[in-house]
């Protein structure tokens, strides 16, 4: 695991562009592997600006997304696949169809869930995974206690991460308490992670992660065993480091 630390939020985006230009410059028909949430915002503006200027170009790529709610369709605002047609693939000259979110509103959830494996494999498998961390340490929506060695599949968020993404939805509005997300075992096999993080709350999980023992109370650990991770944090998210 490569440990790199940044000053700040900002930094820590651009260096996360870095990785994803060089990437996308290497190999036009990359299979990258996307994230939601806060922490990536950033990251995608910086993209963006760059695909307008030019510098990278995303018409070949592949992108398949971690996660999404179950019982959400792409079209509801809180929906993963709003959220990255919004943040990413409307500004950039991807063609949506080789934008892959696990689908919400699957009638056969299982079966969504292989179906989505079976489409990662068919792609080539992902070449660059970006990944946030939770407080808990999940990764996806791999909550504390996950198989290290699963794949896709419905999981169950704890009361921790739905409080945090309370934040998303109106007072009273339906939030699901169910999604599908890639395993740990499928985010392992992406060639190369990118895991950013940034700011004070994230200190225990970041500490935990690094410096922790492997272990499926801390998902994100499982990064130990990955042979090309990268984890690129701020001063805040280091904070409790050795
Ligand atoms: C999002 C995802 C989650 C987030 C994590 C951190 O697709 O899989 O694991 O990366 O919850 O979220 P933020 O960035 O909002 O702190």
């Amino acid at each position: 695991m490569q440990i790199v630390i940044m000053n700040d939020a900002a930094e820590v985006a651009a260096y996360g562009a870095d990785i994803f230009s060089t990437q996308l410059q290497r190999k036009a028909e990359s299979v990258l592997g996307l994230a939601t949430g806060s922490t990536p915002v950033a990251l995608y503006q910086e993209l963006i600006r760059r695909n307008r200027e030019g510098v990278i170009s995303f018409k070949d790529a592949t992108t398949f997304n971690l996660d999404e709610y179950l019982g959400l369709n792409g079209s509801h605002p809180q929906s993963y696949r709003f959220f990255m047609d919004e943040q990413l693939f409307n500004h950039i000259d991807i063609d949506k169809d080789n934008t892959h979110v696990p689908p919400g509103d699957a009638k056969n959830p299982m079966t969504a869930c292989q179906d989505y494996e079976a489409r990662m494999a068919a792609a080539g498998g992902v070449d660059l995974q970006l990944l946030g961390i939770g407080r808990n340490g999940h990764i996806g929506f791999n909550e504390p206690s996950s198989g290290l060695t699963s794949r896709t599949r419905v999981k169950t968020l704890t009361r921790e991460t739905i409080e945090d993404n309370a934040r998303f939805f109106e007072e009273g509005e339906y939030q699901p308490h169910l999604s599908i997300t890639m395993g740990i075992g499928t985010i392992l096999d992406a060639r190369k992670v990118v895991l950013l993080a940034t700011g004070e709350n994230k200190a225990d999980a970041v500490r935990d992660m690094v410096e922790g023992p492997l272990t499926a109370s801390c998902p994100a650990s499982a990064l130990q065993l990955h042979k090309d991770a990268v984890v690129v944090i701020d001063l805040a998210a280091a904070s409790k480091l050795k």
